[in-house]
Order: structure tokens, then sequence, then C-alpha cells
């Protein structure tokens, strides 16, 4: 294990739906390699934010089980979700600093780091900007902002 990032076996998830039963995940495994970008791919509904729900803890698979190296996992998770989640009462600066606010490195070289960043996505017109007066693009951008300047050791983007 000591290599591994994640380890999940056997993970099977199946959502009751009114009537239907529908089989979000059958019987999966795989490992991921400490340090690598490891890509999920397939169509609508396959199952892809079901299984990394269930991989960040926030979904109870039905069956199987999740390993997550617990080194990497206390030095910092980041999590982009398929829609980007932003604070409305924050300014897009305000959100794509909030994992630095959390973690309490909120100073003025992290605000510039930040800001630096918001400058390579084009978006430092936008800087003040409350989430209502984004665009969905900039929504996203500003959330993966957020994600990435947390510098975290596992990074899960839906
Ligand atoms: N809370 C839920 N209740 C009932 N069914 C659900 C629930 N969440 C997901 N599903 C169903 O599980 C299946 C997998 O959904 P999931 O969101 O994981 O797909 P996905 O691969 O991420 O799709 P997309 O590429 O469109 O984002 C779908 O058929 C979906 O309808
Ligand atoms: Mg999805």
């Amino acid at each position: 294990m000591e290599n591994l990032d994640i380890s999940v076996k056997k993970i099977s998830m199946t959502f009751n739906s009114g009537s239907k039963n529908i089989i979000a995940l059958d019987n999966i495994s795989f490992d991921v390699e400490q340090g690598k970008l490891f890509c999920i791919v397939g169509p609508s509904g396959c199952g892809k934010s079901t299984l990394l729900r269930i991989i960040l803890g926030l979904l109870e698979p039905n069956e199987g089980t999740v390993w997550t190296n617990p080194t990497r996992e206390k030095l910092g998770v980041a999590y982009v979700q398929q829609h980007a989640l932003l604070l409305p009462w924050r300014t897009l600066l305000q959100n794509a600093a909030l994992g630095i606010e959390i973690k309490s490195k909120l100073n003025p070289r992290t605000i510039e780091r930040v800001k630096k960043e918001i400058r390579e996505y084009r978006l430092n017109e936008f800087e003040t900007n409350l989430p209502s007066e984004l665009s969905g693009g900039m929504k996203q951008k500003a959330d993966i902002i957020r994600a990435l300047e947390s510098r975290p050791k596992l990074l899960f983007c839906d």
C-alpha cells in the first residue's frame, strides 16, 4: 500500500429511485499509484460522480471498500465538484482563497499567489464580482483555483 494513493475494492452502488433500482456501480476495483494522474472516462450516467463521492467518503457504498493514503490525506484533499459550488456571499477572490483561509494560511503572500493565479486565468477584471455576477465557466475556474491553491496532496476533479 506504501506506493498507492487510492485503492478501490469491489465497490457496488444501487440507487432506489421510485419503483426502479439504478445500478450505478457494479463491482468496481482499481488502484491509483502515488503521484499519478488517473482519469475515469465514460458516458453520462455511468457512475463517475458517484464513484468520486464514495472515494471521498461523502456516500456510503452498498458493497466494497475504499482506502486512501492517510499521510497524503492528512496533508490535504481538494474536490472540484461537477457544478462549481461557490459561496454566494463571497467575491471571486474570496472564494478562490477559501481553501487557504480554512487552513489559516491567509497572509499578503498567499493572497498575492491567488491573485496571480486569477490573472493567469484572465479573471482579474472579475476579482470583486460575486458568483451571481460570473459566467458558468468563470465559476468553474474560480473553483479550480480554490482547489489548487489549497495545495492538496490528493486532488479530485469531477
Ligand atoms: N441520489 C441519487 N438517487 C438516485 N439515482 C442517482 C442518484 N445519484 C446518481 N443516480 C443515478 O446513478 C447513475 C450514475 O450517476 P452519476 O451522477 O454518478 O453519473 P456520471 O457518470 O457522473 O454522469 P455525468 O457524466 O452525466 O456527470 C445515474 O443513472 C443517476 O441517475
Ligand atoms: Mg457526473
